[in-house]
């Protein structure tokens, strides 16, 4: 049996998933718990921040519990605490910090903090069972669509971002806008299959451009001229067949993943890397896990994408908390979350 001193409760509630896992040093994730709001949050097409706060509120102890439970694990077993701090909903961040610093001040023991958008990054370090660092890594999810250069577990250079909307939230945005459900990106990735890709030329930005951003909204604002018409609402409802919206969902999704290879294969190129790591809910689509992959083959690159429950919102990502505990990286019971995302001064 492992010693006592190698559990730590991992907790993330950035967005609209309560989730708490129990990971012990090795990495080995022994319970990973995630209780989803999407009913909550479905008939609004999008996240709503204060229904989401409330939802963690009610969850966060028995997630707590169900976690520790199915580890068979009690809380006198833990060895320290890693919680997602930042970026994040406040209102969402606040509910998993509070429990997290109120266990650590009973239990008295060390309190660490983690960013949700390396967590994502740090999933392919997990499923990898192996360093996989130095690495470029891409997190494409809800909230953020980042490249990074990542030289160790805890070191991550932000080497761009989206102008805009993230990745995710444009498939969300574009699921709405074609009355599909929410979470959109599934449901565009269903529909896509029954369309034709190169139905639509939508646009591709900072195609021509070294600069490692990203720009989803001028793609959305296509994506309505054709549902619509242009000026918007011009177009008869009638003709927008079943055909029609498969053939947009496949041609949007084809537009990102297009963006996103690029941008991947500029950042690879730029800092000499030759080891991709992709994170975040949007690396659960299967044609940009295929297309990832024939990057891989076609540049010679070492890929890593987590397993799709590492790929969305989860707590066991969170494990890179013990790199920060590792190193004596804990934090005061009197320190805050940080509700956006810190920007590198490059971009
Ligand atoms: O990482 P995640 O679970 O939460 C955030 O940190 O935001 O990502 C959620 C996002 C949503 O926008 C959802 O539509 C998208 O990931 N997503 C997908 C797929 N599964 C989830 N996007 C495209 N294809 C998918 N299969
Ligand atoms: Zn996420």
């Amino acid at each position: 049996m492992p010693a006592k001193s190698e559990f730590m409760l991992t907790l993330e509630s950035s967005c609209d998933e309560t989730a708490a896992a129990i990971v012990d040093a090795d990495l080995n994730v022994l319970s990973s718990v995630i209780a989803t709001q999407e009913e909550l949050h479905q008939k609004f097409g999008g996240v709503v921040p204060e229904i989401a706060a409330r939802a963690h509120l009610h969850r966060i102890l028995p997630v707590i519990d169900e976690a520790l439970k199915k580890a068979n694990k009690s809380l006198a077993d833990l060895k320290a605490i890693g919680v997602v701090t930042q970026p994040g909903l406040v209102g969402s961040l606040l509910v998993g910090f509070t429990a997290a610093k109120t266990l650590a001040m009973v239990l008295d023991i060390p309190l660490v903090s983690v960013n949700h958008v390396e967590a994502h990054i740090y999933a392919c370090r997990m499923a990898a069972g192996r360093e996989v660092f130095p690495a470029i890594g891409l997190v494409v999810s809800g909230g953020h669509t980042n490249l990074y250069d990542c030289t160790g577990p805890l070191d991550f250079e932000l080497l761009g971002s989206t102008t805009d909307d993230a990745a995710g939230e444009a498939f969300d945005k574009v699921a709405s806008l074609l009355g599909l459900p929410y979470p959109g990106g599934p449901s565009i990735e269903k529909l896509a299959a029954l369309g034709n890709p190169r139905a639509h030329a939508f646009p591709r930005s900072y195609w021509h451009d070294a600069r490692l951003e990203f720009s989803f909204s001028g793609l959305k604002t296509a994506v309505l001229y054709v549902i619509q018409g242009q000026p918007p609402h011009r177009r008869d409802p009638a003709t927008v067949t079943p055909q029609v919206i498969a053939d947009v969902a496949a041609s949007f999704q084809e537009a990102v993943i297009d963006v996103l290879i690029r941008k991947c294969r500029q950042a690879l190129h730029q800092r000499n890397r030759r080891t991709l790591c992709v994170g975040g809910g949007v690396a659960a689509n299967r044609r940009l896990r295929e297309e990832l992959q024939k990057l891989a083959t076609q540049d010679g690159i070492e890929i890593h994408i987590p397993p799709l429950s590492l790929c969305t919102d989860n707590a066991a990502m969170a494990a890179i908390g013990w790199e920060a505990l590792n190193r004596g990286l804990t934090i005061p019971l009197d320190s805050d979350v940080v509700p956006g995302l810190v920007r590198s001064p490059r971009v």
